[in-house]
């Protein structure tokens, strides 16, 4: 299929799945559902190890940061429902991003300039240490504006409570911007006059932008006459992120950080299909203007830090560690009423570190190290062959919340499959017609996971090896088409390629986090994301399984597996 025919394939299937009610348009109001407190919260799939509070409705992650020895994050709630709206910044610190004490509501409409809902946002750590927030607030009008605010006690590591002066909004739309979409103001990064820039999410007409704005005082802010950067056809850019990362090794650097050996990201969330994308690219201080590389593709068809269900991401310098954590939320694929059956809704993918891949050509991304405090009994397997049309199952652990390692050997390619390049830049179309049971060449190889003990039920986390002209194109699959026995849900199946090139390595790796509902994979350690909710009715906790698959013609072998139960995490007292 020709890339036009398939874009416009793609807007007609959202907009059917819109009529159908399967792609929520964002921000519907259910106003029946707004105030319902469920009576039991129905906890058999919630996660184990995955940031989530004990009841009701979350989206975007909001000014994750570091201070005085605690990590922060704060996230869109409504704390009367388990569906969107009432929406406030909920609250929760950490030691570890493991364990999460929850605390009030830090931010909630109060004033004019936030009366009808308080939006996505960042913090930005000041260079005296003072943490400020920015935020969207929904005015009396309706209109998106930007607000400010600071911590009402700048001893208190627990920053309970934020002040929001008067003075705000601090930036409100002008002429041409569009007071229905301008939000989601990204963390604030010193210019080389000493001046702040900050970025805001935006459209006109179908052109998706970052408006750029300068302040001295981060309370007077003047528009930059041209955006920061913007691309035609994309629609709205909602939560931009727009950060520096060093060429080399992996060590994060904070956001106002400018000089040699570094590249700048930006990423935004595309409101019209839901999905996320980044750029690598050069930040001209001097000109205020963004540029991406040549190899950055910069739209829809564009890298993903996930190619499944992660949205509105967000990232943050920890000045701790000196590294860059990436948060991603993880919206449901079932439906409102199940949502409202079980009491809650959405969860936040495992914080990851991310950093640039010495190609430049892409970021990595890899689970935070202190993820490891929670794994418990283990197995390991060897060198162990999975012939054509084999399977075999991993014991000795329960896997409905796991963490596994796998390192595949791909002796040889001969039986690859050819590669259809209409396909480039659209693996999850790839997928869905080559899913996890059509036999193939070299894969489909893989996992099964959150399988029942006779297969009914299993969700697919696989790789399969095509043949281009040139290359061998590698896909990364999850599959989720039989994950829910007898129930009939909406299962998208996520795809990526990896960037690698096997005929040299001959090897592949996997991770992947199974949390009951949840399973987060990361292909070719960190290149290649999929994050996929899944709603088993047999593989429930002990009940669940673990397998290795193959169902390519080629053999390959399980040069190294290790798994580990994951124990629960401390999850803001549920
Ligand atoms: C992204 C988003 C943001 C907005 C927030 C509202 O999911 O739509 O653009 O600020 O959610 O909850």
């Amino acid at each position: 299929m020709e890339t036009s025919h398939k874009i416009f394939a793609i807007l007609v299937v959202i907009f059917v799945l819109q009529l159908r009610g399967i792609v929520e348009a964002s921000h519907m109001v259910y106003s029946e559902l707004q105030s319902i407190s469920p009576d039991i919260v129905d906890d058999k799939l919630r996660t184990g190890y995955h940031f989530q509070p004990p009841m009701h409705w979350i989206n975007d992650p909001n000014g994750p940061m570091y201070y005085k020895g605690l990590y922060h994050l704060f996230y869109q709630y409504n704390p009367k429902g388990a569906v969107w709206g009432n929406i406030v910044w909920a609250h929760s610190i950490s030691t570890d991003m493991i364990n999460w004490i929850a605390l009030e509501p830090a931010i909630y409409p109060t004033k004019p300039f936030d009366i009808e809902g308080c939006w996505s946002g960042s913090a930005t750590i000041l260079s005296d240490g003072t943490p400020t927030i920015m935020y969207t607030g929904i005015d009396s009008d309706n209109n998106q504006v930007q607000n400010i605010a600071f911590p009402a006690n700048l001893s208190d590591p627990y920053l309970r409570e934020w002040i929001k002066p008067d003075y705000n909004p601090i930036i409100a739309p002008t002429f041409r911007v569009n007071a229905s979409a301008f939000r989601d103001p990204t963390t604030a990064w010193l210019g080389p006059d000493d001046h702040w820039r900050v970025a805001v999410g935006s459209k006109w007409n179908k052109r998706g932008k970052v408006i750029l704005y300068r302040s001295k005082d981060l309370k007077n802010w003047i528009q930059v006459k041209h955006p920061l950067h913007s691309a035609p056809e994309t629609g709205m850019w909602e939560c931009p992120d727009f950060f520096p990362v060093a060429e080399e090794g992996k060590l994060g650097l904070d956001t106002s950080m400018y000089g040699h050996g570094m590249r700048h990201v930006l990423k935004v969330s595309l409101d019209l299909t839901r999905f996320e994308y980044y750029t690598i690219g050069t930040y001209d201080r001097k000109m205020d203007k963004y540029v991406p590389d040549a190899t950055s593709v910069d739209n829809s068809m564009g890298l993903r830090f996930d190619y499944g269900n992660f949205y509105a991401s967000k990232t943050f310098y920890d000045s701790d560690k000196k590294r860059r954590i990436l948060w991603g939320w993880s919206n449901e694929s079932d439906s409102v009423n199940a949502d409202k059956t079980k009491g809650w809704s959405g969860i936040q993918a495992v914080p990851r570190t991310i950093w640039l891949h010495p190609s430049g050509k892409q970021l990595l991304q890899w689970p935070i190290e202190e993820l490891g405090s929670l794994r418990g009994k283990q197995v390991n397997l060897n060198d162990k062959v999975v012939k054509s049309g084999d399977y075999f199952e991993v014991k000795g652990i329960q896997t409905a919340q796991a963490d596994v390692e796998v390192e595949f050997d791909v002796a040889s390619l001969e039986k690859a499959e050819p590669f259809d390049s209409s396909y480039i830049g659209d693996a999850q179309s790839l997928c869905k017609i080559k899913g996890a049971d059509v036999k193939g060449g070299v894969g489909p190889f893989g996992l099964w996971v959150l399988a029942s003990s006779k297969l009914q039920e299993r969700t697919a986390v696989f790789f399969r090896v095509f043949k281009d002209v040139h290359k061998h194109m590698v896909l990364m699959c999850q599959d989720p088409t039989r994950s829910s026995f007898g129930l009939k849900l909406f299962k998208p199946t996520f795809a990526g390629f990896v960037d690698l090139d096997i005929t040299k390595t001959k090897k592949i790796y996997l991770r992947s986090l199974i949390d009951n509902s949840v399973v987060e994979s990361f292909g070719e350690k960190g290149k290649t994301c999929i994050t996929s909710r899944v709603y088993p009715t047999l593989s429930i906790g002990s009940n669940a399984h673990l397998y290795v698959f193959n169902n390519g013609e080629e053999d390959i072998k399980v040069s190294n597996l290790e798994a580990w139960e994951m124990r629960k995490a401390d999850m803001n007292g549920a």
